[in-house]
């Protein structure tokens, strides 16, 4: 059975929706690990109720993005981590990380990559962009993790119609719904090594 690490940095509503998955039965993996970029955060809590072990890896301890990185793998290793999973994670993984996993780490992002992506678009911070810039449609993307901010090959991807009455919190609400479904249904593929990569194109079998 494959161990799942999974990476928070809040409320962590994905991980509990992956939590849920695997409890359902519709995954068959365990989560093995749960590291938080941060103190005190819900997701922590959620860890704590399921008996996941959990741990808080911030990057401002650390004195550069090597040791930063060392600290991640040492931690993923002894957890024997196989797959990860970035669910409202909102460090860069250092290069490390990335090259170990290669293709083994995946990513929710709350809109349709390429549009509204990378350095600085989290959170509402993206769902303000795409209010402001008009589009009638947005939606979730989960996708590889590469070495750049939402840059790897798309798994999967899911539009959210965008309504006149829409206010960031609506669009956000609806928009993590999706999340909350399409999440669980990657790493199910990945779990069952469903998904093949081909350059930038990810083929589902
Ligand atoms: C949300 O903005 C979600 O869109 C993004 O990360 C943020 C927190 O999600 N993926 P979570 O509740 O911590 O999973």
């Amino acid at each position: 059975m494959k161990n799942i690490g999974i990476f928070i940095s809040g409320g962590g509503s994905n991980l509990q929706a992956i939590i849920d998955a695997i409890a359902k039965g519709d995954i068959t993996a365990r989560i093995s690990l749960v590291i938080s970029s941060r103190e005190g955060v819900y997701g922590l809590e959620r860890a704590r109720k399921h008996g996941i072990p959990y741990a808080v890896i911030s990057r401002g301890d650390y004195k550069d993005s090597n040791s930063f990185g060392n600290a991640i793998l040492e931690l993923l290793e002894k957890r024997r981590v196989d797959l990860v999973v970035l669910a409202g994670y909102l460090n860069i993984l250092p290069k490390a990380v990335v090259e170990k996993y290669k293709n083994r780490i995946i990513n929710v992002h709350p809109s349709l990559i390429p549009a509204f992506c990378g350095k600085g678009y989290y959170g509402n911070r993206v769902h303000q962009a795409v209010l402001d810039y008009g589009v009638k449609v947005t939606g979730a993307t989960v996708h590889f993790v590469d070495e750049g901010t939402d840059t790897g090959p798309i798994i999967l991807q899911q539009s959210v119609e965008v309504l006149p009455e829409d206010d960031v919190n609506t669009l956000a609400e609806r928009v993590l719904k999706v999340e909350h479904q399409l999440l669980p249904k990657a790493l199910k593929l990945l779990v069952e090594d469903r998904i093949l990569v081909d350059e930038r194109r990810v083929i589902i079998r």
